[in-house]
């Protein structure tokens, strides 16, 4: 089924050796029945002449963000992004992306992305060095995280006469990307609404010290992205992390288990799913002077902190399960699925999703995750390799939707 006929798509094209595949792209979107308006950084026009795009496409070709013979009112880019279904940048650069990351609006490729009310899909190609970059990588990473799709580069030989990840797919890749986008594949949890928590809590121990973990948020705000670019209405709950909320995200933060426990009581009614991500303290301290406790308060050198168990939110959350999937994460070093079996069992759960942060690459903090799917069905196994956090979210929903 061709499902790009008739979408009004936006093809943006950036300063790379791979630009000259864009001028291949916009023929077969148009052969799809797609209208398309091509947009170029300036960069871009060292590689592949505007006035092809222009012959092809039969529309001006937007580059200029001061263009001295104007015909419209000003603000293209406004226009542009209210008139897409969807952006494709293809190729994106690595300079590029870093501005799309950080909200830079410097040309008129980049003003437009911040315009853009549609959903944008970008297809990097560089050098594998320029790929593999930890800036690079971490500038994906955050738009991953803020619900940009991402076509992964493929390996091969780069033009640099190096061989690695960094060659931009296929023309036919590309066009099958965009299909399954527009047939909804993304779009399969329309209709449900998702509730999920992330990142750890803080426990006071008195007015300025907190016990807490290690948990970045990164999964959680993962499964949230994932959850909304799929169409399901996504509430966030969240501990103190240092995280951009995903787009479509309605978010409420909060410090300590129990203060997670009551956004949980609030919102759990509303929910057809729950993603249980945070790393909820299991204590939290007895009694919390409103000072700071002074070094001398104690004797001999040393301290304790008496501590009392706080609520076991799932299984308090369980009478009011009804027929709502509840998904578990478990984080265990030892025993790792023997561990996540038990909870799974114990609190009653549709699936439970496991990690072991002694894995290098999964758990806290990274960008990766490597973890075991249980069904809570048949306790069977599915375990993924190492994924983005990602594509973890959205593997971890494929699951959800075969339970429904
Ligand atoms: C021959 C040549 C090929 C290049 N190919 C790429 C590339 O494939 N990917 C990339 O990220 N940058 C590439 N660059 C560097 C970009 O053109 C440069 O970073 C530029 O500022 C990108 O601008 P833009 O992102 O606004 O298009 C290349 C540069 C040259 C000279």
């Amino acid at each position: 089924m061709n499902s790009i006929s008739g979408k009004k798509i936006i093809l943006g094209v950036c300063g790379s050796i791979a630009a000259y595949k864009s001028a291949f792209l916009l023929r077969e979107l148009q052969r799809a029945d797609a209208e398309v308006r091509v947009v170029m950084t300036p960069s871009a026009a060292n590689f592949i002449a505007p006035l092809t795009f222009s012959a092809l496409s039969r529309s001006q070709v937007y580059m200029d963000m001061f263009p001295e013979k104007s015909t419209s009112m000003g603000t293209w880019h406004i226009d542009l992004g209210l008139w897409a279904d969807a952006m494709i940048i293809a190729p994106v650069t690595a300079s590029t992306i870093a501005k799309l990351a950080h909200g830079i609006a410097d040309n008129f490729l980049t003003s437009l992305v911040l315009a853009l009310r549609a959903p944008l899909v970008i297809a990097p190609a560089m050098d594998v060095d320029m790929f593999v970059h930890p800036a690079t990588a971490s500038n994906i990473a955050k738009l991953m995280e803020r619900g940009v799709h991402v076509i992964q580069p493929e390996e091969g030989e780069l033009a640099s006469g190096l061989s690695g990840k960094g060659r931009l797919p296929e023309v036919d890749t590309i066009m099958k990307y965009m299909n399954d986008f527009f047939l909804g594949y993304h779009r399969d949890l329309a209709g449900k609404k998702v509730l999920v928590t992330a990142g750890p809590t803080q426990e006071p121990i008195d007015a300025v010290r907190f016990i807490s973990n290690r948990s970045s948020g990164k999964m959680g705000f993962a499964v949230a992205a994932a959850a909304a670019n799929r169409g399901a209405e996504v509430r966030l709950i969240t501990g103190p992390v240092g995280l951009e909320t995903p787009q479509n995200v309605s978010r409420e933060n909060v410090g300590t288990a129990e203060e997670m426990f009551t956004a949980l009581e609030r919102n759990v009614d509303w929910c057809d799913v729950l993603v249980m991500t945070a790393a909820v303290s299991d204590y939290r301290a007895e009694n919390i002077p409103d000072r700071k406790i002074k070094k001398d308060e104690f004797a001999g050198g040393k301290a304790s902190v008496s501590l009392v168990e706080n609520t076991d939110i799932l299984k308090a959350l369980a009478p009011r399960k009804g027929n709502r999937l509840f998904v578990g994460f478990a984080l265990e070093t030892d025993n790792v699925i023997d561990n996540a079996k038990r909870k799974l069992k114990s609190k009653s759960l549709d699936a439970i999703v496991v990690n072991n942060p002694r894995v290098e690459g999964a758990g806290f903090g990274t960008e990766t995750n490597k973890v075991t799917i249980i069904s809570g069905r048949d306790e069977s196994q599915t375990d993924l390799p190492m994924l983005s956090k990602y594509e973890v979210a959205d593997r971890i929903f494929d699951h959800i939707l075969t339970l429904h």
